[in-house]
């Protein structure tokens, strides 16, 4: 079955971002010169992904800007025979109709955001992103994810090995049969202290879900940190229909931290061939003066 929707919980307050994200949602914090929802929606448009679905809060008004046309600046960039200007303005817009918002009313937890778009997913697998999570790979991550459900079906997350003085970042997987890129996953734990984690192996923010797992979440149970986790409304899921941990290619940047971003500005800088040169001399300038 194919993965046509996708979940991106937005609507965190972006607290390690003030001043900042005061006024501007942290969704809309620009890597290079584009902000990083867009990744995330580009991403899923590379792995097919055809309906995407916002869970938003109070303060993000600016994400359904961005999807949106800006019928003055396609005026004027279009007038000016402004086209590569025009291009990166519209290009990867969702068309009509394939675009929605629902809105967490309160901040419960990353589970009960996904819970929120339950009606909007209805009973198909989807795929939820977090865009905090930016990953630079030769296949868009979400797209490695697809055709490894595509062999094995059921539920598929993206997994990276952290530190263990890190595990309390993130939901850790108990593992099963493990043949070094695929990891069966038979436990999930959320943010585990160090010594108590089942393994270093950890979810970053890429998942495809069955939607069953909506049926665990509509329990609203509290877990780690007082929160409805979607860790723990996955962990349901284990033993009912295949689960596997995808070790993507890629690097994983987490923008949702100050080292992160500088990080992901720095290496996607690297990508682009109108910045690459000026960037190297400059970062071999800036570290060889000490
Ligand atoms: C969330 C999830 C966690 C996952 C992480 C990936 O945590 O709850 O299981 O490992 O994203 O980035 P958060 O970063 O929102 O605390």
């Amino acid at each position: 079955m194919k993965v046509r929707k996708a979940v991106f919980p937005v609507g965190g307050l972006g607290t390690r971002f003030l001043p900042a994200t005061k006024a501007l949602p942290k969704e809309m914090l620009p890597i290079v010169d584009k902000p990083l929802i867009q990744y995330a929606v580009e991403e899923a448009q590379a792995a097919g992904v055809e309906e995407f679905i916002f869970v938003t809060g109070r303060g993000k008004s600016a994400i359904e800007d961005h999807f949106d046309f800006s019928f003055e600046l396609q005026e004027t960039l279009g007038s000016r025979g402004k086209t590569e200007a025009l291009n990166s303005i519209s290009d990867w817009l969702p068309p009509a109709g394939q675009v929605a918002y629902t809105r967490q009313q309160e901040p419960l937890g990353l589970g009960h955001a996904v819970w929120c778009a339950r009606h909007l997913v209805g009973d198909e697998p989807f795929a939820i992103f977090l865009a905090d999570d930016l990953i630079l790979s030769r296949t868009p991550a979400l797209k490695q994810m697809v055709d490894v459900f595509a062999e094995t079906g059921g539920n598929v997350v993206a997994v990276m090995d952290v530190p263990r003085a890190h595990t309390n970042r993130y939901g850790i997987l108990d593992v099963g049969a493990d043949d070094g890129r695929l990891a069966e996953i038979k436990g999930l734990v959320e943010k585990p202290h160090p010594d108590a984690a089942p393994s270093t192996l950890s979810v970053i923010g890429r998942y495809i879900l069955l939607p069953e797992v909506f049926d665990y979440l509509s329990a609203m149970e509290r877990g780690a940190g007082g929160e409805i986790q979607l860790t723990d409304a996955m962990a349901k899921l284990i033993g009912k229909s295949p689960f596997h941990g995808l070790r993507f290619e890629g690097r994983r940047f987490d923008c949702g931290d100050k080292l992160g971003f500088l990080q992901a500005t720095v290496a996607f800088g690297l990508e682009r061939d109108d910045l690459r040169d000026g960037l190297k001399t400059f970062l071999s300038e800036i570290t060889t003066a000490g």
